[in-house]
């Protein structure tokens, strides 16, 4: 295993100004183009945190619960929640700033899982996580499950070796 790393580590913050032509003919962001944001906040918080390109394994349910309109600010955070061998998980959450009171809004937020490759495009290992509070650790000790769901989903796993998910369901 090589070195630990913070999930703060990786953080990234990356900050748009919805503009028209990111817009649909109502005024509201289109949804491609925030996925598009999210999946390279992800990544660079996945480079951030294996110093490797990574790329984008898969991309858990995002809901778009609030329209953004045009003229918003929107802060996309984003940092590795665990890392297994090579690939990263990383948690997305996409903010509404209002400006005139400096007030932010969660409005969606997403799962992505990265996986580090080497210049040649073969996998690599990737440090693992050491978590620092309550928060870190809960997001570390869901990753588990997160990543059997993934993986059954993509019928990478058997659900009947999806231990950490069975313990939800059969408790
Ligand atoms: C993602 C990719 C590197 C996985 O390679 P692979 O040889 O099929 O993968 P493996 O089954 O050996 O898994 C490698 C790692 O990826 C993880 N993984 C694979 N598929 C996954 C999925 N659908 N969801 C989450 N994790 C996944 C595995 O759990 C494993 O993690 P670990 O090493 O930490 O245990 C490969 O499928 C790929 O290159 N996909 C295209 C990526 C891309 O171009 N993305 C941009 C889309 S336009």
């Amino acid at each position: 295993m090589k070195n630990s790393k913070f999930p703060t580590d990786s953080l990234n913050i990356h900050t748009e100004l919805i503009m028209p032509g990111h817009t649909n003919p109502l005024g509201n962001l289109m949804g491609g183009n925030l996925l598009s944001w999210m999946d390279v906040a992800c990544g660079i918080s996945a480079l951030k945190h294996s110093g490797h390109i990574s790329v984008t394994a898969s991309v858990d349910n995002v809901s778009f619960k609030l329209p953004i309109r045009v003229g918003d600010v929107v802060i996309i955070k984003s940092h590795v929640t665990r890392a297994f061998s090579t690939s990263m998980e990383v948690l997305c959450e996409v903010h509404i700033q209002n400006i005139e009171d400096n007030t932010e809004t969660l409005s969606h937020q997403a799962f992505m899982t990265f996986v580090a490759l080497n210049k040649f495009g073969v996998k690599v290992e990737v440090p693992q996580i050491e978590t620092q509070n309550e928060v870190e650790q809960k997001l570390y000790d869901g990753a588990l499950r997160r990543r059997e769901l993934r993986l059954v989903l993509a019928g990478k796993l058997d659900p009947k070796e999806a231990k950490n998910l069975k313990k939800i369901f059969l408790t």
